[in-house]
């Protein structure tokens, strides 16, 4: 009896000291991989910021950083940072092993607040459902109809008169910009849940929905600058400062949405429906799951689209040969009306024809990506270890 006590003993002896000299041993990795104390040139950039004398953000910066590297590739070791550029790693990342690179909890948990189980926070199952399901209707003959129908709508009734109207007094400047925001919002709204905010309206009207989408994708994405999420995590806690604003913001879009969803339940039928949230609402009854499916859907085609258009015609402002040439592939191929004047929207047929216009398109998304880096974890690695991959825009 005595003996089996003291073999008890050992083994509870053994199994502490092993489960406190491993847990301290994977402490120490994660101190040497991340190497706080790391003093070469870019991570003491980034601690003391001076960075920032010379770039107007971190985007900037980087791209500085990975023009100068012959690898293509950068390390941010204070941080457990990689950062690259390599169109090999990005390769092995996004497709080779891309089940190796989730996008991983750190990330997962800045975000959940406003888009819950959305897309573009998941991983493993849940994402792989939302993915295919995601293809299937972006794929569909239908629902690319429907995105012409309303994009064209949206030109031919708010955009073009606008900008028209903007031209007829030459002192009045415009952002383009913010018409672009709102151009996008108002279609990808229409778009996912069939619901017109109305943003490009000739007075240009303030959407309360527009401003809360807003705030609180800028407020989520503000946590991964805190210097700890610990920071973000204790206000939050307390309802405070930005975490009560984010909090408001996201209650907001939650019954925006939340009334839509009843809306399209009341109405029944979704068959007949031809936005994005009837279409899910046909496979998916949790509301709430609903709710996240669409709001990554908005947050995907707004800043996108408008930051692709914003760039567009920035660059065509400095190229005018390049604005001549596409005009004139627009002519040859839409052709122009009896009294002169040009059709204002391409149908599929005709969009397909105009290469030019497509080289120009993936030239300013080459030179001005709309999605600058697309942050992932390294599952393999013995502790989490971030990889973000960046596209190199101009310095
Ligand atoms: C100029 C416009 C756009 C750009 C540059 C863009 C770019 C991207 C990028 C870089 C990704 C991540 C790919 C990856 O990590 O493998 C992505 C994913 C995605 N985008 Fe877009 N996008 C645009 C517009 C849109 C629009 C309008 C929609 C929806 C209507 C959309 C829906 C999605 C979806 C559903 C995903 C999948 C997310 C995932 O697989 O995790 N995107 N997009």
């Amino acid at each position: 009896m005595v003996a089996l006590d003291s073999i008890g003993s050992a083994f509870c002896l053994f199994f502490f000291s092993f489960t406190a000299l491993f847990s301290l041993f994977s402490v120490l990795v994660f101190i040497f991989r991340i190497r706080p104390w790391c003093n070469c040139d870019v991570c003491r950039s980034f601690l003391t910021s001076s960075w920032s004398k010379d770039f107007d953000n971190l985007c900037d910066w980087y791209t500085h950083l990975l023009r100068k590297s012959p690898t293509g590739t950068i390390h941010l070791h204070v941080l457990g940072n990689i950062i690259t550029a390599d169109p090999e790693n990005v390769e092995h990342i996004l497709k080779t092993k891309f089940h190796n690179y989730p996008k991983g909890k750190p990330f997962t948990t800045i975000l959940g607040d406003l888009l819950g189980r959305g897309i573009f926070n998941v991983d493993g199952d849940a994402w792989l459902f939302q993915r295919k399901m995601a293809s299937l209707e972006l794929g569909s003959i239908s629902v690319r109809s429907y995105a012409l129908e309303i994009v064209s709508s949206e030109i031919q009734s708010r955009l073009i008169p606008l900008l028209a109207s903007f031209a007829e007094d030459r002192n009045d400047a415009v952002d383009l910009q913010d018409l672009f925001r709102r151009f996008s919002f108002d279609n990808i709204c229409k778009f996912s849940f069939g619901l017109d905010p109305g943003c490009l309206q000739l007075s240009l009207p303030i959407s309360d929905f527009s401003v809360a989408f807003d705030t609180a994708s800028k407020l989520s994405a503000g946590r991964a600058m805190t210097s700890s999420p610990i920071v973000w995590k204790i206000k939050r806690f307390f309802n405070i400062g930005s975490e009560r604003q984010l909090r408001d913001a996201v209650k907001m879009v939650d019954s925006l949405a939340k009334s839509m969803i009843e809306q399209r339940r009341e109405m029944g039928n979704f068959s007949t429906q031809k936005d994005l949230l009837s279409r899910f609402m046909a496979n998916i009854d949790d509301d709430q799951y609903l709710r996240d499916i669409v709001v990554s859907f908005l947050l995907a085609g707004r800043d996108t689209i408008a930051s692709g258009l914003t760039s567009l015609f920035y660059l065509l402002s400095q190229h005018p040969e390049v604005k001549r040439a596409i005009l004139e592939e627009s002519d040859r191929v839409m052709g122009r009306s009896g009294s002169g004047s040009r059709s204002c929207c391409a149908s599929f047929e005709q969009m397909r024809e105009m290469h030019y216009l497509h080289a120009v398109i993936y030239e300013t998304m080459r030179l001005y990506p709309p999605i600058q880096f697309d942050p992932s974890i390294a599952k393999t690695m013995m502790c989490c270890q971030m990889v973000l991959l960046y596209r190199v825009g101009p310095e």
